[in-house]
């Protein structure tokens, strides 16, 4: 199991736009969809560049603002490809945000 690690207030969120953090050596893009945080690596599996933060959410579809492919934040899942993000367990403490981030050897590849 991962460590569950603080990493913002919900109240530093903006609805509907992405956030980049660093936490624990790995960057990470939070969003606040309808109430909810989703926490995912910055990195769009495409060209694995670090811009997913900056991309559009449109309900709960994030478009990269690089080549516009688009993610369901959801479930990590590519909607036009077959790829997929890597996401991150949320837990929210009052106002608090805590991400787990899991361990090396725990890392799942794909
Ligand atoms: S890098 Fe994200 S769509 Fe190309």
């Amino acid at each position: 199991m991962g460590n569950f690690i603080k990493v913002t207030e919900r109240s530093r969120l903006r609805e509907g736009a992405g956030r980049a953090f660093t936490v624990d050596g790995r960057e990470l893009a939070l969003y606040l969809v309808e109430g909810t945080v989703y926490a995912v690596e910055n990195l769009c599996p495409h060209q694995h560049i670090p811009v997913l933060a900056e991309g559009e959410v449109n309900g709960t579809v994030l478009t990269c603002p690089m080549h516009g492919w688009q993610y369901d934040l959801t479930t990590g899942r590519s909607v036009n490809a077959s790829s997929r993000l890597t996401q991150f367990d949320v837990r929210c403490e009052g106002d608090a945000v805590f991400v787990s981030i899991p361990d090396e050897e725990e890392a799942p590849w794909w």
